[in-house]
């Protein structure tokens, strides 16, 4: 069976590479053709821990090549995944479906035989029965080609495990056919024993959105917690530990902190409360606003404490901002709560000085006004406070001593919970994290 894979993304070249690597021939398409070539030469256009070494090898092994031809698509694909991105829409909290109704409408044409072809992008409800239409009525092969809907819930930094062993796959499908056709294009999954859930269209998309909604909520939730505990003296890191224990709560998506960014959580909750409003439902899933404000308070509050930290105003002061991207192991920047709290510094007057282990080329792209080093030690040089923003391993592995000789001021602000806070107040740093009391132990 040959598979091609429309969209080049985080989502899509990892879904074409694995898809190469498990033995299919595999064709990636993408309109932008600088990111064929890369792909072609071997490169992944973005970090992405394994990926880079898993495209050489389906390179090597012939089964895998990228294009920006739809003809080729057309003609090669038995089933053709669609992998493009679904980003917020501007001026709207809608989700901007331009893409996925280009590669659609564009492939269509070229279908003259019966295939299928299954979405994994994010959709709003309502959209691949939208797009069963179109295809129907483009393609000269009409209703003998089908649509799936086939949602990825990988997660950046862990993409190539997702999507070699999901925790389940989720077929939405109108035929027979079309769940035998995905159960033999992902037969190397299944057979490790991955659940498989069948379902409908619709159903399939929501199980998308209201998985990144639940986690979501669960972020903003302890978040919530944060913002009482800070009212009360409380310690919100103890807090979430206490719960942790119980079961039928869980510790993961409990870490409390500067809360959720990137391409995923933040427009999916905003999308889905508004696509439920235009379903007149919108009263369902109205608390999904309240989650995302718990959610913008938290970059807020992380800003107001550097300021106060600062002994009430940032202007002048020479902040080191560590991290950039949106999560550790990721050079992602899209709606990345570390570099809103950095740039919101700057634009108060801070002299901000970024340093993050992978982001630093987005990071530049995206925020010429901030200064940047190129270690976490040579940002701090001279700082007045350290802000901690993103949650890399090589920041929990700073020595306090080895910071504190190159600071001017031993003030750090945690906002991702990631450091020892006795082993900081050891090395005479005043430490101050979100939800946490202001001296502890110290
Ligand atoms: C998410 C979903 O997890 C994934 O299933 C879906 O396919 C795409 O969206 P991703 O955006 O890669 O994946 O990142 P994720 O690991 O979910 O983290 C999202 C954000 O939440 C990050 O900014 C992270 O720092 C934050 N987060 C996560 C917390 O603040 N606290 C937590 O406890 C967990």
């Amino acid at each position: 069976m040959r598979v091609t894979v429309i969209g080049t993304g985080y989502l899509g070249a990892t879904h074409a590479i694995c898809m190469a690597v498990m033995g299919f021939e595999v064709l990636g398409v993408d309109v932008d053709a600088s990111k064929v070539d890369t792909l072609n030469q071997g490169r992944v256009p973005f970090f992405e821990p394994g990926l880079p070494e898993l495209l050489t090898k389906a390179l090597e092994s012939g089964r895998l090549r990228f294009t920006t031809s739809f003809a080729e698509a057309g003609a090669f694909g038995d089933v053709h995944f669609i992998c493009v991105g679904t980003p917020q829409q501007s001026g709207s909290e809608a989700a901007d479906l331009t893409y996925v109704d280009a590669a659609v409408t564009t492939l269509a044409p070229y279908l003259t035989r019966r295939v299928l072809v299954a979405g994994k992008s994010t959709v709003p409800v309502g959209t691949a029965a939208r797009l069963a239409d179109l295809l129907h009525g483009l393609a000269p092969a009409g209703d003998r080609v089908e649509l799936a809907w086939n949602p990825e819930f990988l997660r950046e930094g862990f993409a190539v495990d997702d999507t070699m062993k999901p925790d389940r796959m989720v077929f939405g499908v109108t035929s027979a056919w079309a769940e035998q056709r995905l159960r033999e294009v992902f037969e190397p999954v299944l057979a490790q024993g991955v659940p498989v859930k069948v379902t409908d269209l619709q159903t399939a998309e929501l199980v998308k959105v209201a998985a990144n909604s639940f986690l979501a909520t669960k972020i903003s939730y302890i978040n919530a917690m944060a913002e009482i505990c800070e009212a009360t003296g409380a310690d919100v890191h103890d807090l979430a530990e206490a719960l942790a224990y119980d079961e039928r709560i869980g510790g993961r998506f409990l870490r409390p902190g500067l809360g959720f960014g990137g391409g995923c959580l933040p427009k999916d909750i905003r999308a889905f409360a508004h696509r439920a409003e235009e379903l007149g439902v919108g009263q369902a899933v109205g608390f999904l606003r309240e989650i995302d404000g718990i959610n913008r308070r938290r970059r807020a509050r992380t800003v107001d404490m550097v300021v106060e930290i600062c002994g009430g105003d940032v202007a002048g002061k020479r902040i080191a901002a560590l991290g950039a991207a949106f999560k550790p192991n990721s050079d992602d920047i899209r709606d990345a709560p570390a570099l809103d709290v950095a740039a919101t510094l700057r634009a108060a007057g801070a002299h901000v000085v970024v340093y993050d282990p992978a982001a630093m080329d987005n990071a530049r792209r995206a925020h010429p006004e901030l200064a940047y080093a190129t270690s976490a030690l040579d940002a701090a040089r001279g700082a007045d406070v350290v802000a901690l923003l993103t949650e890399w391993n090589e920041f929990r592995e700073i020595e306090p001593s080895a910071m504190a000789a190159v600071v001017r001021r031993r003030k750090i602000v945690d906002g991702r919970h990631a450091l020892d806070p006795s082993s900081w107040r050891a090395a005479g740093w005043e430490y101050r994290a979100l939800g946490r009391p202001v001296v502890q132990g110290a």
